[in-house]
């Protein structure tokens, strides 16, 4: 329910064949459905809604001519809260997750000031709000006031399972799992960018340690 598989939108897939190749490790991983989420950050990738989906439906129809027996269910954003995020929120064209869902990331490097305030004013809108790989944000750790913040304002955590592989660092590993051990985590995604993240990916996939980890709790994943 999180990867970046339009060509040239993004800092994900650079071209239709590198999507396909995507697509095709995914499904030998054991992936049956998939929800493309290309970035939406201002100014560093203005992405257009239509022009996504147009995209989108093109992926799907490259991908059904190659073969590719991977069903494509959907088409959202990942939408970053930044300085342009007021605006998006004046005029919404949110492209989401299961019809309701609204996936958004924060800086990795600093809070934006005024997050909360986007977030209830996403939720008053009627949105549901899912925070992209909480584990990568320095500033947010388990028992911290922030993180319980954001868990008291209802938003749901997905994490990415790359993390728990150690692909982003030991930091965000160890926050990965005290936040899944601590039952902090609702959904679980690929946040599969390029061929490099889908061999990653194949590789966490037989690591028993994460297999038992994920094996103890329940995500939402199945319901989308
Ligand atoms: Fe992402």
């Amino acid at each position: 329910m999180h990867c970046h598989l339009i060509p040239q939108v993004d800092d994900g897939s650079k071209c239709m064949e590198e999507s396909l190749e995507c697509l095709k490790t995914l499904k030998a991983v054991g992936y049956s459905k998939v929800i493309i989420t290309p970035h939406f950050q201002h100014p560093r990738f203005p992405n257009d809604e239509d022009d996504i989906t147009r995209r989108y439906n093109e992926v799907k129809s490259q991908a059904v001519a190659a073969g590719i027996d991977i069903d494509l269910t959907g088409i959202a954003g990942e939408y970053r809260i930044d300085n342009g995020f007021a605006q998006r929120l004046e005029h919404p064209r949110f492209l989401q997750i299961g019809g309701k869902y609204v996936l958004v990331e924060f800086s990795l490097h600093q809070q934006m000031p005024g997050c909360d305030q986007f977030i209830f004013e996403l939720q008053t809108k009627g949105y549901d709000v899912i925070l992209a790989h909480p584990e990568r944000y320095p500033y947010l750790t388990v028992g911290s006031s922030r993180m319980e913040q954001l868990k008291n304002q209802g938003v749901l955590f997905q994490s990415n399972i790359l993390s728990l592989g150690g692909f982003y660092g030991e930091e965000p590993r160890r926050r990965a799992y005290a936040m899944i051990e601590s039952g902090l985590v609702e959904l679980l995604g690929t946040d599969t960018h390029n061929t490099l993240y889908a061999k990653a990916l194949s590789d966490v996939s037989c690591d028993r340690k994460v297999e038992k980890l994920l094996e103890k709790h329940t995500f939402l994943n199945n319901t989308l």
